[in-house]
């Protein structure tokens, strides 16, 4: 049977999410797509495969990157919105795209934050990073590194704040950042690299722990993407990524998804870079951040909790990773009980949704 898509413009978005702009919308959520041109000056390690992404590295050993990129975002508000002061940006983890935030079919409805979110009154901003989706991608991989995609999260966070990025949104007063692996990677390079700086009003990271360098976590079926896919990677450079194989993102209790998703998922997958998994030991580094953190972690996380007893002891837990958080207003770990490590796609998701709205209600009041 095939996908259906919701309120889509264009018939085969699922396979070639590139040509096309589907926006997912519920009956409470009114979502529109937008460009922001996004100009990033940053300095990346000339090594792509530096484990903390240039943030402990020598000048001679970095190297400048000034760029404009147009970022793509799916904004949505709630239809009845009395007045949006808040907003969350949305950034997703590897090979996949604004839609892991609302998968744009109506058989996964219930699996869309966006729309559980707009349904609590609260508008969201779901962006490709630069080198993925409908954002626009460098030529040469190595320009797409987590400096370059923190910079872009960074920029339009003030941008959030400061102007209107469609006719009739007005500037939001607070912006909190909700990541998903490789995406909440890239707000902890933020939070490093801008500490009290940072316009980040509050950090939700999700599908992340701590993970020391040389400890790569070890996914099965990363490859070059020219090569998964020639058909439509087939001209890019190889140190673009994707994968063949997603159920380590899934826990391995095969009734806790549906088999379908992983057929979706195989559809509308996209592409990362050769710096995606190296780089993720920036979360082993400490950040003078000011605002509120959570880190919500599946207990069946196959990357990170399952096969080992790190997730069962949560205070435990939270006291290793709130050692890195010494300036954060607040810091814990919430570990949602039965999610895999893709957790707003699996059957459980509602209860990661319910936790991310009481988290981004309760930043908001601080
Ligand atoms: C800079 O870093 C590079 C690579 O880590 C190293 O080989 C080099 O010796 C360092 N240079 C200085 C001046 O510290
Ligand atoms: C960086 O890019 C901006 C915008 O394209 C440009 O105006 C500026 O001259 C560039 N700076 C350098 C040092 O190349
Ligand atoms: C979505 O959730 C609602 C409410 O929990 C439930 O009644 C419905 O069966 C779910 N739909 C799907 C497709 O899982
Ligand atoms: C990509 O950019 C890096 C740094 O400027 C350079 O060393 C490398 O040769 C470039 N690769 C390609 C394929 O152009
Ligand atoms: C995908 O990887 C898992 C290990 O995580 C392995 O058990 C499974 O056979 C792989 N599936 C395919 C289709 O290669
Ligand atoms: C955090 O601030 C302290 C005190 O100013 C400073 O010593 C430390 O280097 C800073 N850490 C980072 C990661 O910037």
């Amino acid at each position: 049977m095939p996908f259906t898509l919701r309120n889509s413009i264009c018939a085969f978005a699922v396979l070639f999410h590139i040509s096309c702009i589907s926006v997912a919308s519920g009956q409470s959520c009114d979502c529109s797509s937008a460009i922001v041109p996004v100009h990033v000056d940053v300095l990346l390690p000339k090594d792509p495969t530096d484990p903390f992404g240039g943030l402990k590295s020598n000048a001679s050993s970095l190297r400048r990157l000034n760029e404009t990129y147009d970022v793509f975002g799916v904004y949505c508000q709630p239809k009845t919105a009395q007045s949006t002061d808040v907003v969350q940006l949305l950034v997703h983890g590897f090979t996949y795209t604004n839609q892991y935030w609302s998968p744009a079919t109506e058989e996964f409805r219930n699996q869309s934050y966006t729309d559980f979110a707009c349904d609590r009154g609260l508008p969201s901003f779901a962006i490709d990073l630069v080198g993925v989706g409908l954002s626009s991608r460098p030529t040469n991989a190595s320009d797409v590194q987590y400096a370059t995609h923190s910079a872009v999260v960074t920029q339009l966070a003030r941008h959030l704040k400061t102007a209107s990025i469609l006719p009739g949104v007005e500037p939001f007063k607070k912006v909190i950042g909700i990541g998903h692996s490789a995406g909440s990677v890239t707000l902890i390079f933020g939070a490093v690299a801008e500490a009290d700086q940072s316009p980040f009003d509050g950090l939700i990271l999700t599908g992340n722990l701590i993970i020391e360098p040389g400890t790569l976590l070890t996914i099965p079926g990363v490859t070059s993407a020219r090569n998964d896919t020639p058909l439509r990677w087939g001209a890019l450079d190889p140190d673009y990524t994707t994968t063949n194989n997603r159920s380590i993102l899934y826990p391995t209790d095969p009734t806790s998804f549906s088999p379908r998703m992983l057929i979706f998922d195989a559809f509308t997958k996209d592409v990362g870079t050769v710096a995606t998994f190296p780089g993720l030991s920036v979360s082993s580094l400490t950040t003078n951040y000011t605002g509120p953190v959570t880190k919500v972690v599946g207990s069946k996380d196959q990357g990170f909790c399952t096969g080992t007893d790190r997730c069962d002891d949560v205070a435990a837990l939270t006291a290793t990773e709130r050692v890195l958080w010494p300036e954060a207003k607040s810091f814990q770990v919430i570990v949602a009980p039965g999610s895999g490590h893709c957790m707003n796609l699996d059957f459980l998701a509602k209860g990661p949704f319910n936790t991310f709205v009481n988290l981004v209600n309760q930043f908001v009041a601080l």
